[in-house]
Order: structure tokens, then C-alpha cells, then sequence
């Protein structure tokens, strides 16, 4: 059977990614192939790891892109430093913070959990406190759980992790380039992100950055890496200078990768960090006169991702399905623990534009009102219009 043409509805995408891929970035993404060993290849390749530690902000050699989604990285940040035995101590106030531990038990880690309830954060005193009770090779959290919609604070978690002499890895997934992410400044040792976030290029790279520090842990291994494909010191000899096959890199991945980290730093880290704030408190302030209550406190939301609590007996599903179908906006709802309870409004890269927000705010408003959550309009009768079944 001959299927037609490919042609997919146009969305807009304010859910937890993909984030919408910026035009310029789609653009590259239609540049003719070139062999994977080829020096024009090479060369962009090389770009592309200058332009990551920009983004970054780190000096760490070993900073290159792992071909996968966002838990490729993750699979890679933990199967390089984790050796069967080792203990680990991972942070888990949202599912991906579970999805660490999973991994890290599939390494034959010995896996200590410190958990805060979804939607919380983390201060350096409990991770203090739980070094003690469970000395572990390497802490684990999440900075920005995109499950929750909860910004970790980084200042001080560092100096608490390495004076227990332990690694510390942090998932950027959903925080690089679109709210501050410091790497070298906040003392992290590894970490890794997803393009199709606050990147906005498409799903299918995983950027990770290891320190020093992290190098000589791995350098140190007495045990093979148990993953081929993921084995850093397998995928740095061809990211470093003996540039010797590897896997085939996916050629247009890396291209899109290296405009959508152009894109970021012609718009300026900072700014574009002020962008997201700036689009995600006129998201805030705006569901909050609908009347609709945010999960997270304003001291420690997240900017490229906010939950929102669905009412009492309200059918949350009905409410996507409606976006979707009639206004071609994404939203999603909840993972895990918050399944059913929350929706999850993502404002991430180039989908973080104060007209989207504006559009998803019109388009809730008149669905919220035929629903009777908000009162109805008047129609041009002086009648309320029909409701619609919740
Ligand atoms: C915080 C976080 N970590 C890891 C992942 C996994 O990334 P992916 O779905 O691209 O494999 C996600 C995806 O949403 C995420 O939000």
C-alpha cells in the first residue's frame, strides 16, 4: 500500500518537549550529507564542541554530544562512572530522579535513595546528612524535573558532594539554554542535556560535559563500561584528536545541534534566560487570575516547565484533547505520582514566545468557560451558550 504524502497537523508545542525547532535550525536540517570522517565533518564537529562548552559555560575537554535522546545521557552519565558495588546516592523528587535509580540499579550500583516529596527541592544539609549515613561514589539529582516543574538551587550542593569525596551529576535536560546552568561555577562533574528542549533543535542528542576530575574517575576504572555504544572512552577517540571510527555519527543531528547552539548564543545566554523568565511569569500570573493554582512555589519554579493542578473532578484529559483538536496547541498531563493531577505547560527555547503564551491563555479561557469552571460569556442574545460535558 502506498501511503500519501507525509503531512503531520501543524502544532504548537507547550507540552514537555520536543519544544517547537527553530526555523533556522529545520533549515540546516535539508544540508546534503557529508561522510562522518570528512574533514569539513571534523571541523564542524570540533565547532560544535566549543559552541557546547558556551553553553555550558565550562572549560571540561570531554564535551560532546552522545547520539541518543536525553536518557541516552543519562545512560552514559551513569554507566562511565559506575562500577557493579559502587554506592550512589540519588536525589528523587520527581520521575526522573526514579528513572536515575533505575539505571543505577541496572549497573549493579548499590543505590541509596534521598527523596523529597514531588515538587520539592533539595538543600546541601540533606544531601550532608545522607553522605554520612550512605558514603557514595557519585550524588545524582535533577535540576530541572521536568515531572514536577521544580528548579533544584545548585549553590552550595557541590562543595557538600566533593568534601564527601563523591562525584557530583546533574541532568540539564530541561534547564540548559533556557535558564541559567553553570557547570565549571557550580562544581558539577557531569553532566548532560536533550536538544529537544530549551535547544530547540529536534530529539535525538544528548550534550554531556565531564570534569577533570570525572576523567581520571573514569580513567581510574577497573571494569570495562559495560555500555559499547556509550563507552566515553571509546566515543572521545573519535570526538578527540584520533578522530577513529566509532559509530556513524547522525550527520544532520550534528548539524542541527550546531545551529540551534549558534541560534543561543546570537540571542545571548543571559537574555534568553530573561526571555524564559519573562514568558513563564506572564504564564503564571495568567493562570492565576483564571483561577487555576500552580504546584510548585514561586521561589523554586521552573521557568521552561510549570504544573498546573487540575480541579476537583475536573477531566483533565478533556481539556488536552480539546487543545489539541481545536487550537493545535500541546500541553501534557502528569507522569507518575502526578498522573491525572497536574498539567505540564512547557515554555521551552524557541516554543517560549509571550504570543504562544497569550494563545494558550485564550484558548484555556474559552475552554475553561464552556466547561463552566469560568462563567460562561453571554452570547450575542444575552443567553449563556450550551456547556460542554467535563
Ligand atoms: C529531566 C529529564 N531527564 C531525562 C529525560 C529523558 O530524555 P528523553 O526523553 O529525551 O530520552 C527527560 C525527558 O523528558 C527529562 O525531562
Amino acid at each position: 500500500m502506498l501511503y500519501p504524502e507525509l503531512n503531520p497537523p501543524f502544532r504548537i508545542l507547550l507540552g514537555p518537549g520536543p519544544s517547537m525547532v527553530h526555523p533556522r535550525v529545520l533549515r540546516v536540517m535539508t544540508t546534503p550529507l557529508v561522510g562522518h570522517l570528512d574533514p569539513a565533518f571534523l571541523q564542524i564537529m570540533s565547532e560544535v564542541q566549543v559552541l557546547l562548552r558556551e553553553v555550558f559555560r565550562t572549560t571540561n575537554r570531554l564535551t560532546l554530544p552522545i547520539s541518543g535522546t536525553g536518557s541516552a545521557g543519562m545512560e552514559a552519565a551513569l554507566a562511565n562512572f559506575i562500577e557493579p558495588g559502587d554506592s550512589v546516592l540519588i536525589c528523587v523528587n520527581g520521575y526522573f530522579g526514579e528513572r536515575m535509580c533505575d539505571m543505577a540499579a541496572r549497573l549493579d550500583a548499590e543505590v541509596h535513595r534521598l527523596e523529597r516529596p514531588w515538587g520539592e527541592v533539595f538543600t546541601p544539609e540533606e544531601i550532608d546528612a545522607a553522605l554520612h549515613k550512605h558514603p557514595a561514589k557519585l550524588v545524582a539529582l535533577v535540576h530541572a524535573e521536568t515531572s514536577t516543574g521544580a528548579l533544584q538551587p545548585m549553590e552550595g550542593i557541590a562543595d557538600v558532594v566533593h568534601r564527601h569525596g563523591a562525584l557530583l551529576l546533574v541532568d540539564c535536560v530541561t534547564s540548559l539554554g533556557g535558564v541559567p546552568v553553570y557547570v565549571d561555577n557550580w562544581g558539577i562533574d557531569i553532566a548532560y542535556s536533550g536538544t529537544q528542549k530549551a535547544l530547540s533543535a529536534p530529539p535525538g542528542l544528548a550534550p554531556m560535559t565531564i570534569s577533570p576530575r570525572a576523567e581520571e574517575v573514569l580513567k581510574q576504572r577497573k571494569t570495562k563500561v559495560p555500555s559499547w555504544y556509550l563507552d566515553l572512552t571509546l566515543v572521545q577517540k573519535y570526538w578527540g584528536t584520533e578522530r577513529t571510527y566509532h559509530h556513524t555519527a547522525p550527520i544532520t543531528m550534528i548539524y542541527a545541534l550546531r545551529e540551534a547552539l549558534r541560534v543561543v548564543l546570537n540571542e545571548g545566554l543571559e537574555r534568553r534566560w530573561r526571555r524564559h523568565r519573562r514568558n513563564a511569569e506572564l504564564l503564571w500570573q495568567s493562570l492565576e487570575e483564571l483561577g487555576l493554582e500552580l504546584v510548585v512555589p514561586e521561589e523554586y519554579r521552573l521557568p521552561t516547565l510549570t504544573t498546573v493542578r487540575v480541579p476537583e473532578g475536573f477531566n483533565e484529559a478533556f481539556l488536552r484533547r480539546r487543545l489539541l483538536e481545536d487550537y493545535n496547541i500541546e500541553i501534557a498531563g502528569g507522569l507518575g505520582a502526578f498522573k491525572g493531577k497536574v498539567w505540564r505547560i512547557g515554555l521551552m527555547g524557541f516554543s517560549s514566545q509571550r504570543s504562544y503564551v497569550l494563545l494558550l491563555l485564550a484558548a484555556l479561557e474559552d475552554i475553561l468557560r464552556e466547561m463552566r469552571v469560568l462563567p460562561m460569556r453571554a452570547n450575542g442574545n444575552g443567553e449563556e451558550e450550551e456547556p460542554v460535558e467535563k
